[in-house]
C-alpha cells in the first residue's frame, strides 16, 4: 500500500479522467508511465461492478499528463455517497487540477438514441444523499451554480464540431440505483427537466468542486430509459453498448487534450 503521489514517483498529472461502465477502452490510448491496481493504493476502494477494471493509469494522452481511473466505486455498492472522496483527494494531492468524468446513462430524449454522447450541463441530485454530509467545515457549502467548467465545455463543443460528432447537451439526474428506474420515475424525471439518468458522477462532481477542481462530465447513452421502448433494461446492455459511444467519446477527449487548456 502506498499513497498516489509516491506511487507516481515524480510524475505530476494535470488532468484526471474517470471512466464509467464499459468505457475502459479509452485507457488504451494512454502512453502509460505507471499502471497501478487500486488494491495497492491508499484510499482507493475497488469497484465491485463488472465492466470496471479497478486500475489507475498515469501517462501521456495527446501530449498532456493525465491520470485515468478505469473504474469507480458507486454509492449503490455500500451506501456511502463519499466513497470517491479519498481517491479524489489523492488525485488532487498528486497535482490534478481538472477532472473529466464519464459515465453510461439512459436517455430520456427520443432524439438522443443509444450510442450518443451527452455533455452534462447541469444535474439533479435525486438520490437523497450527498457526499459532503458530515463534513464539518464551512467548505461543505459548495456553490454549484457553475459546477461544470465553461471553458472545458466549450472545448468539447469545438472538438465535436471539428470531428463532425453530434455532442448533445443536457441535464443528468442521479438516481441511487442499483435497480433501474421505473417508467413512472422516468416520466417524473422528464417533467423535472432531466435529459438522461444514471447512477454515478454527481457525487464526484460535488466532491471535485469541494476540492477546487475544474469539472467536465460526459455521458455515453447506452439505452433509452425505462418505459420508452417496452424492453427491459440490463447491465449487460450497458456493457455491450458503452464501447460504441465510447469510441466517439475517446476521440472527443483526445482532441480536447490536444488543444490544451488555458
Ligand atoms: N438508468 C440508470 N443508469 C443507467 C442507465 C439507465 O437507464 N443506463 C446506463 N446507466
Amino acid at each position: 500500500m502506498t499513497t498516489l503521489p509516491s506511487a507516481l514517483n515524480g510524475f505530476v498529472p494535470e488532468t484526471a479522467l474517470v471512466l464509467g461502465s464499459g468505457l475502459g477502452s479509452l485507457v488504451e490510448a494512454v502512453d502509460a508511465v505507471h499502471r497501478i491496481d487500486y488494491d495497492d493504493l491508499d484510499g482507493f476502494p475497488p469497484s465491485g461492478v463488472s465492466g470496471h477494471a479497478g486500475e489507475l493509469v498515469a501517462g501521456h494522452l495527446s501530449d498532456q499528463r493525465v491520470v485515468v481511473m478505469s473504474g469507480r466505486v458507486h454509492y449503490y455498492e455500500h451506501g456511502d455517497a463519499a466513497a470517491m472522496r479519498a481517491p479524489l483527494e489523492a488525485l488532487k494531492a498528486a497535482g490534478v487540477r481538472r477532472i473529466i468524468l464519464t459515465n453510461s446513462a439512459g436517455s430520456i430524449d427520443s432524439d438522443m438514441p443509444p450510442g450518443s454522447v451527452m455533455q452534462i450541463e447541469d444535474h439533479i441530485n435525486f438520490s437523497g444523499s450527498n457526499p459532503l454530509i458530515g463534513e464539518p467545515s464551512d467548505a461543505r457549502f459548495v456553490g454549484l451554480t457553475n459546477a461544470y467548467d465553461e471553458a472545458i465545455c466549450s472545448a468539447f463543443a469545438e472538438a465535436a464540431d471539428e470531428l463532425s460528432i453530434t455532442l448533445h447537451k443536457g441535464v443528468y439526474m442521479w438516481f441511487s440505483g442499483p435497480c433501474f428506474e421505473t417508467p413512472a420515475e422516468i416520466k417524473m424525471a422528464r417533467l423535472m427537466g432531466a435529459d438522461a439518468v444514471g447512477m454515478s458522477t454527481v457525487p464526484e462532481v460535488i466532491l471535485s468542486r469541494f476540492l477546487g477542481l475544474d469539472v467536465a462530465a460526459l455521458s455515453v447513452i447506452t439505452n433509452f430509459a425505462a418505459g420508452m421502448t417496452g424492453d427491459e433494461l440490463s447491465h449487460q446492455e450497458t456493457k455491450d453498448m458503452a464501447p460504441k459511444g465510447g469510441e466517439r467519446l475517446a476521440k472527443l477527449i483526445a482532441t480536447v487534450l490536444e488543444k490544451g487548456f488555458a
